[in-house]
């Protein structure tokens, strides 16, 4: 099945998709994005996604190009024309083509964006071994609730990682604080129990993933901080464990060279995981007509 995308209201061959050189996306990484999970055929925490996608537009004053009910079927038609039952949709919102001026401009219309991916289950080794991450300065700026496209220092740190081995990269502020991954939040397990992530303020981005696993961590009768932790504390955390979209929730069992708790995927992160899962599941059976 060949690629679809959607451009500026229309579905185009993937290999012939293209945006305005003057596209504002292009030059200043004036956008923001989404990258929503598809399971089953379903669309994962949809709305969670378009909540969090209306506040980025609306911190960046760029007008949404359609409205949700239309951007909901484009979002289904996206998925079906490409065949795609199981992976992601990457939607992109730029504030449009105009002249190179850093201000506003006055009559630019927003261009939307639409990709479509096939996955494979991730390698079920990554849950059952765990990950490990390496730590680098939080070099961003100070929005990083918005969920631009504006993501280089994320870039960065992202091969950083690679190089290094590491699946993920997590950032640690100018007051020792862990921050976020470059593309995944990042939680720890304390030696009593709590499970522990960083607020959802300013510094980070409000992950769905995160939200769903607050729900979860709650339901599960665990204590849930939303507090800032330091390095030295996730090195001496009984576990750790990361959360994204497209990772789910995956054991870190190493930070830097040192081996989180005894160096294998948490009890209570695998537990977490597995019911994350679980929820997942149910909410495309809850979603079925
Ligand atoms: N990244 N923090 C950052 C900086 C992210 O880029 C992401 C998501 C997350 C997790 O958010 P969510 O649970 O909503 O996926 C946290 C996406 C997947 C990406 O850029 O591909």
């Amino acid at each position: 099945m060949s690629r679809i995308a959607y451009v500026a209201g229309q579905y185009v061959p993937h290999a012939q998709a293209a945006v305005h050189i003057e596209d504002r996306g292009f030059q200043f990484a004036d956008g923001v994005y989404e990258v929503i999970a598809v399971r089953d055929g379903h669309l994962i925490d949809e709305e969670p996604h378009f909540q969090r996608l209306h506040r980025s537009l609306g911190e960046l004053r760029i007008a949404p190009p359609l409205a949700d009910a239309a951007l909901k079927i484009v979002l289904r038609e996206i998925a079906r024309r490409n065949g795609v039952d199981r992976g992601s949709i990457y939607l992109q919102i730029t504030r449009g083509v105009a002249p190179r001026d850093h201000a506003f401009p006055k009559a630019a219309k927003p261009t939307l964006v639409l990709t479509a991916r096939r996955a494979r289950p991730p390698d079920p080794r990554l849950a059952e071994e765990g990950v490990a991450v390496i730590t680098i300065p939080d070099i961003r700026w100070q929005r990083c609730d918005i969920k631009s496209v504006a993501l280089l220092p994320n870039v960065l740190g992202k091969q950083q990682a690679r190089e290094a081995g590491a699946f993920e990269a997590w950032q640690v502020d100018a007051d020792g604080h862990v921050t976020e991954g470059t593309s995944s939040n990042a939680w720890i397990v304390t030696r009593d129990g709590a499970v522990v992530t960083h607020p959802a303020n300013h510094a980070i981005l409000n992950g769905v993933t995160r939200l769903a696993l607050i729900d979860v961590v709650k339901r599960a009768g665990c204590r849930l901080e939303e507090r800032p932790f330091t390095l030295a504390e996730a090195k001496s955390a009984r576990e750790a464990f990361l959360t994204s979209t497209t990772s789910d929730l995956l054991p870190v069992v190493r930070i830097d060279d040192a081996p989180v708790g005894n160096g294998n995927p948490g009890l209570l992160s695998q537990k977490l995981r597995a019911a994350y899962l679980a929820r997942v599941g149910l909410a495309h059976a809850a979603a079925a007509p």
